[in-house]
């Protein structure tokens, strides 16, 4: 699609502009949500595109339509009264995205925290060993794949790991995946471990947000190592269990994590945010008949004695899920040393 010279402004300004023109009539919302989704390397949110194009059409405001750079796209505001009748303000809310995984996988190996580069090896290697045994078909990384400490706006000593080496240890870890899991599917969510990386972002550098260049997924190289990226906070569904890390829980998991995530999920789950294994189930009296949901927590493959938490309840562990129709059966493993126990 050609930009029209005529805007002197920024590349993602230009394309909010080409939009306005070509589409005059489209509401607000519905025109950000095809800009947003046809250009998603130049923006960082649906709500920044939609701020942009509500601005050009003069709705955000007396100030900023006196100060509008063109009055191509003003438009008269929504909220005029016409028989009687309002329109209500246009919502901003953003709905969270699924990904289920395809029909064909049917047996999930999922690991998660491995806090990289405070990763446990023995524990990993111990975990895709039993996977490759296993012939998991697919593998999901359930975020805090990276720690990214020095990014982290807790208390931190600047001489442990810098950034650019724990987004090196992170390639080295998809091309160590790519070596022992050569051909099948790698999907990888963030964790709020990662997720560390947009709160700088937007604390400490917001310009760059919008910047193709400084989205993580990009700066870990995922499609050179055909990993599969699935965005930060997208549920994820496997069949009749939602996978999620399980940061948005509040507290601290308590003594079952598992517990905690099924009374707050209600549903099927699996979390690992917690470090921790655990399993509860709860029967549901239900409409027909009774039925019976499952949580699962997982272990974590990171160090168990961080300096920052040296006594706690963590343990070494994974998941494999079978999938027979849409009915998932799940092993919850734990590690000790090298060992599965
Ligand atoms: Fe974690
Ligand atoms: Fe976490």
């Amino acid at each position: 699609m050609s930009i029209k010279p005529k805007y002197n402004a920024k590349e993602n300004t230009k394309i909010v502009l080409e939009y306005l023109e070509k589409f005059p009539k489209a509401p607000s919302k519905t025109l950000a949500r095809k800009i947003y989704e046809e250009n998603k390397g130049f923006f960082n949110t649906l709500e920044n595109v939609y701020i942009r194009v509500r601005y050009y059409r003069g709705q955000t405001g007396k100030s900023h339509r006196k100060n509008l750079a063109t009055r191509d796209f003003q438009q008269e505001l929504k909220t005029k009264v016409m028989n009687n009748f309002v329109s209500m303000p246009s919502s901003l809310a953003e709905k969270r995205g699924t990904f289920t995984f395809p029909t064909g996988c049917r047996k999930l190996g999922i690991i998660g925290d491995l806090h990289i580069p405070y990763h446990d090896e023995d524990a990993i290697e111990t975990a895709c060993d039993k996977m490759e045994a296993e012939e998991v078909d697919s593998i999901l990384i359930n975020g805090d794949l990276l720690d990214f400490y020095q990014l982290s706006f807790h208390e931190k000593d600047p001489r442990k790991v810098h950034f650019k080496n724990e987004i090196e240890a992170g390639k080295q870890f998809f091309e160590y995946m790519r070596s022992r899991f050569p051909g099948i599917p790698i999907y990888f969510i963030p964790g709020n471990h990662e997720n560390r990386f947009e709160r700088y972002l937007r604390i400490k550098a917001s310009e760059l947000l919008d910047m193709d260049e400084f989205r993580l997924d990009v700066i870990l190289h995922v499609a050179e190592y055909k990993i599969e990226y699935i965005p930060f906070r997208t549920k994820v569904v496997f069949g009749d269990f939602l996978i999620e890390h399980g940061d948005k829980i509040p507290g601290a998991g308590g003594v079952v994590p598992a517990r905690t995530a099924l009374m707050r999920l209600k549903t099927n789950c699996i979390i690992n945010h917690f470090h921790k294994s655990s399993q509860s189930s709860q029967r549901v009296y239900g409409i027909d008949k009774p039925t019976t949901i499952i949580g699962y927590s997982i272990g974590c493959l990171c160090e168990l004695a961080p300096d920052y938490m040296e006594i706690n309840e963590w343990n070494h562990g994974f998941a494999i899920l079978t999938k027979i129709d849409n009915l998932v059966s799940v092993n919850n493993y734990k590690i000790e040393g090298n060992t599965i126990i």
